[in-house]
Order: structure tokens, then C-alpha cells, then sequence
């Protein structure tokens, strides 16, 4: 039973995460940890997997693992998608169209840093990600053609839920605008070389950005993915891949004790395949951080999600993400989580500064019910009822992490970006699985596809 944590062996300050594993091993939480002998047998493994990850990162874009180096790589990449931005900010509202990894990353730092309520010189981002007919409809009543903008963004330029977007909003404004016009309010984000969007830029001499070849959706928040239509709204998008450099430079030993992201990941790997916990849990205390929840729960979902070896009768890879948010699920899932199967490892996640602290009023009729919030704020509830939850689950023997944010910035952001994209990598070479692939959901595509065709 766990009631004191002890601290993290990294480094923390006051730009860094601070990221408190203890709760995860077997000295701090009990039986269903892990034991320190676990990882240090790990140790052989932990370092084969560092050096792949080190080697297949180096080498700029053309690295098979060139998303953990893209705050090296991106920063030569950021004129030309600053000078977009600065174009698209004349518009009022921009239709954002993409899906999955082409939208999760940046509807996410968004959320985050709450630039979805913009100043009045910045436009209004509008995410179109699930087929909604009802949203598009209602958003084209109420858009002036003059004042909106299209960002499509698709990888590989075919997926059908942006295509058909795409074509709508595009055939709005041109009805409106004319075809001449309407091309002035298109930017396009799609592989540099192929694909329907990209022949569609060429065509028609659409502006356009590249997605680097080898960068995957879910692994390309900072590319022009997610870097366009965030300096669109406002994001400094210089400290968000400052941010992503900070944590990589926390990642660079083999020694688990030293690297997070190793870290996480060999705990996770061993919790799952030596512990059966086979659930993790994100839970933000932070509205704003619920779409990261989305956005992890979509990276380590179809980055681990696989059969080892790649064979039918193989064995499965992955623990199932699952997104939960504080307070309110303590309210609604919580007791699932103390009682029912121990199958589960939490993250929790708390805002060290929100930069507000509402003072809570109490008048003397009040005070009487409710001795205990005199002279407190906002924040001190929250942060009473984070604690509580996390020594709850704690002295009930759960494994669990805790990420403190310093604060809401761009800068956090990318290192959480980095730190999660990385632990995923090591991950996947843990099971030895591809991390970056995604064969199952490449069927689903096609199957649709064919269905539409009129095919069975
Ligand atoms: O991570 C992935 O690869 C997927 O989630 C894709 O991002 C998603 O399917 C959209 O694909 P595309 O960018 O090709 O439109």
C-alpha cells in the first residue's frame, strides 16, 4: 500500500514536465507493480531498443523514425508555413478537414491552450473530422464565403471522409466565389509526391504543403499537419517544437532511470505482458487536456494495437487506451475502477498553474455546510480532489503515474508530444512490432470503399 510517493529520478524544473513513475513499480504500490528487477532484467533489451530507435531517428526526414526528430528537422520547414498562416489569418472562420492523425494533434493543442476562443484578429477554426451532414450543413449557413478558408489535410490525399469534405465546402465556396476566387481560399497538406490531393494541387495550382513521406498521421503533429493550422490560431508553434526537442533531450540514454519515455514504455510493456493490465487509463484533471486524451488514445491504440510477429496465431500486443476525465468520471467511472478487474494502469494528469484561481464566495449561511472552503479557490478543490483520487487508487494497489503540467503552454505541449510519441516507438519495439504501420485499418478503407462501389 502506497500513502507517500516517492519522487521522480527525473529532473524536473520549472519548464518540465514533471513525470512521477513511482506508483507504477512493486516497492511503492504493492503486488500488482513492478518489481525493480523486472527492469533491471529488461536492461539488454532496453538498450538494443534505444540504439535502433537512436539510429533509425538520425538522418534528418528520410529516417524511418523521422517523427522523434522533427524539431530538429521541421524549424528549415517553417517559413513557408508561417507564410501561409499569415495569409490564412484574413479569414474569419478556416474549415480544418481532416481525420485521425491528420486532425487529432492539432484539435488537441488547440483544445489545450484554449485558442478555440481566438482573439478578434485571429480566425476561428472549425474541425470538420467525423461525417456530421447536420454540422457541415449548419456551418455553411452560417459561414460568408468571403471569409472562409479550406486546410484539407490527408496524408495519403484519398481518405473518403476528407475527400467528401473537401468537396463540399470547396463546391460552396465556388458557387459563391467563383472557381478563380475559391482557389485563393484552398491550402492543401498531403504527401509531397502522390496521391488524389496532390495531383489536385498540381492541377489546379492549389497552394499546398508537403507531409513528409515518412512522417505517419498519428506521428505528424509537428509537421505543417499540425503546425499550419495551429499558427493560424495563434500558437507559438516555435515553442511548441522547442518543447518537443526538451523532452527528446531528457531521452537520451539507455538507462531507463534517466530516459522517461523509455521508462514508460518498459513499465507499460511489463505491466501488460508480465501483470495483465491490459487497460490504460489516461485521466486528465484539466478540461482542456481531454482531446490529448483522444489523441494518445489513437497513437498507442494504432501504433501497439498489432499481432506480434505478425502472424494469425501470434500473440497481441498493446494494453486498450482509455480516455477518462477529472472530475467529472469520478462521478461516473470511478467505481468501476476501485472494484471491478484489476486490470487496469492510470495516468493522471494535473495543471500545476492554470493562470486563474477563482476565489469561491461563502457567506456565513454557507460557511456553516461548508466549513472546509473558506479561503479556498477553484483550484484547490480541484487539486484536493486530483490528490485524493490519485492516493485512493494508490492505497487500493493500482498502478498509476502522475504527469504534472508546470503550466498550459506550447512548450509543455510539445513535450508531451515528444514524450508520447517516443514511449509509443519504444514500445512498439518492445513487442517487436511496427509501431508506425497500421494493416487493419488499411482494410477498413478499402472494404468501405468497395461497399460503395456496390460491392458485397
Ligand atoms: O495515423 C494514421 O495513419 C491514420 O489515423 C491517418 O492519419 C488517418 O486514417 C487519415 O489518413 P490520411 O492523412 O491519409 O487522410
Amino acid at each position: 500500500m502506497a500513502n507517500s510517493k516517492i519522487s521522480s529520478p527525473h529532473p524536473a524544473s520549472s519548464l518540465l514536465l514533471h513525470i512521477d513513475t513511482a506508483c507504477l513499480y512493486r516497492d511503492s504500490i504493492g503486488t500488482e507493480g513492478v518489481d525493480r528487477s523486472e527492469i533491471e532484467s529488461l536492461a539488454p533489451e532496453l538498450h538494443r531498443i534505444h540504439q535502433t530507435l537512436t539510429k533509425k531517428s538520425a538522418g534528418g526526414l528520410d529516417a524511418e523514425f523521422a517523427c522523434l526528430s522533427l524539431h530538429n528537422t521541421m524549424p528549415e520547414s517553417l517559413p513557408p508555413i508561417e507564410a501561409a498562416a499569415e495569409q490564412l489569418r484574413r479569414f474569419e472562420d478556416i474549415a480544418v478537414i481532416g481525420i485521425g492523425g491528420s486532425s487529432l494533434g492539432a484539435k488537441a493543442v488547440h483544445q489545450a491552450l484554449e485558442m478555440d476562443m481566438p482573439g478578434p484578429a485571429l480566425p476561428r477554426l472549425n474541425f470538420l473530422e467525423n461525417i456530421n451532414p447536420r454540422q457541415l450543413d449548419k456551418l455553411l449557413r452560417n459561414w460568408s464565403a468571403e471569409k472562409t478558408a479550406i486546410i484539407a489535410i490527408s496524408k495519403s490525399g484519398g481518405t473518403i471522409e476528407t475527400v467528401i469534405q473537401f468537396l463540399i465546402v470547396r463546391a460552396w465556396l465556388e458557387k459563391q466565389l467563383g472557381a478563380d476566387k475559391a482557389r485563393h481560399h484552398q491550402w492543401l497538406i498531403t504527401d509531397p509526391a502522390q496521391g488524389w490531393l496532390r495531383e489536385l494541387a498540381q492541377r489546379e495550382g492549389t497552394a499546398s504543403l508537403p507531409v513528409p513521406p515518412r512522417v505517419g498521421g498519428r506521428f505528424s503533429v509537428l509537421t505543417a499537419v499540425g503546425l499550419l493550422p495551429l499558427a493560424v490560431a495563434g500558437v507559438d508553434i516555435h515553442r511548441l517544437l522547442a518543447g518537443s526537442a526538451a523532452n527528446a533531450a531528457r531521452c537520451v540514454s539507455d538507462n531507463p532511470l534517466e530516459n522517461p519515455a523509455l521508462e514508460m514504455a518498459a513499465l507499460f510493456y511489463l505491466l501488460d505482458t508480465k501483470h495483465n493490465k491490459r487497460v490504460s487509463i489516461m485521466m486528465p484533471y484539466a478540461d482542456p487536456l481531454q482531446l490529448f486524451g483522444d489523441w494518445y488514445r489513437q497513437l498507442w491504440a494504432e501504433s501497439l494495437g498489432k499481432i506480434r510477429g505478425g502472424q494469425q496465431d501470434g500473440s497481441p500486443a498493446g494494453t486498450l487506451p482509455v480516455t477518462a476525465l477529472g472530475t467529472v468520471d469520478q462521478h461516473s467511472q470511478m467505481q468501476m475502477y476501485l472494484e471491478s478487474r484489476r486490470d487496469k494502469i492510470f495516468t493522471f494528469m494535473a495543471i500545476n498553474d492554470w493562470g486563474q484561481n477563482l476565489p469561491i464566495p461563502l457567506s456565513s449561511a454557507d460557511k456553516k455546510y461548508f466549513p472546509y472552503l473558506e479561503d479556498k479557490r477553484m483550484q484547490d478543490v480541484l487539486d484536493a480532489e486530483f490528490r485524493a483520487t490519485v492516493q485512493v487508487i494508490s492505497d487500493t494497489g493500482h498502478p498509476n503515474m502522475t504527469l504534472r503540467l508546470p503550466r498550459l503552454d506550447a512548450h509543455v505541449l510539445g513535450q508531451l508530444i515528444d514524450l508520447y510519441q517516443r514511449a509509443t516507438v519504444y514500445a512498439g519495439l518492445l513487442y517487436g512490432i511496427n509501431p508506425l504501420d497500421q494493416p487493419a485499418v488499411e482494410k477498413g478503407k478499402q472494404l468501405a470503399i468497395k461497399l460503395l462501389s456496390g460491392g458485397h
